[in-house]
């Protein structure tokens, strides 16, 4: 647990406050992961769309990140929940995963994870996995991989090219 000084009193603090955590380290089955991300859900800030998406990100240590959309008045400005998950866990820290359940109130369809959301995902990997999921709970297993194949990613960066920027460019 972290300790802050607050006005000369201790207030002490839940290490990694924003973060949701199920039972610390605890392994986090599909089933649960899926209920956390209908739980983000809940959070949507979707007044323009009225669609409703929430994401719920499993670290490789078992910690879980939530997300939800939040829309702008200057509709550009808006954020996925799955990025909003993702950049959640990496701003504390985690940039390993193992999975993320996306949600939406879809009745007949998955929820699909949009072109940006698969791009943001794949720059953690292409080996990790995404549960569409339905309201009832029913859900598609697939890869990043498999979402985004023949994808550009970090690695690319640095590939052999024919034609190098000098630094002056
Ligand atoms: N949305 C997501 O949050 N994730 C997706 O994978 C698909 C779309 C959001 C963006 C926008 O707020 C609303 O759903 C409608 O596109």
């Amino acid at each position: 647990m972290d300790c802050v000084k607050f006005s000369g009193d201790v207030m002490h603090i839940k290490e990694h406050g924003s973060r949701h955590l199920s039972q610390e380290g605890a392994e986090v089955g599909v089933k649960e992961l899926i209920q956390r991300s209908q739980e983000a859900k809940k959070q949507a800030y979707c007044p323009y769309s009225k669609f409703r998406v929430g994401a719920a990100l499993l670290t490789l240590d078992n910690s879980v990140f939530t997300g939800c959309n939040v829309e702008n008045a200057c509709y550009n400005l808006g954020v996925c929940a799955e990025r909003n998950a993702i950049s959640k866990a990496v701003s504390e820290g985690y940039r390993s995963f193992k999975a993320i359940a996306i949600a939406s109130d879809l009745n007949d369809q998955f929820i699909s994870p949009c072109g940006g959301c698969r791009q943001f995902m794949r720059e953690f990997g292409p080996n990790w996995t995404v549960y569409l999921s339905k309201p009832d709970g029913s859900y598609v297993t697939m890869t990043v991989n498999e979402l985004l194949p023949a994808s550009f990613g970090p690695e690319d960066l640095s590939m052999k090219k024919v034609f190098d920027i000098p630094n002056e460019y």
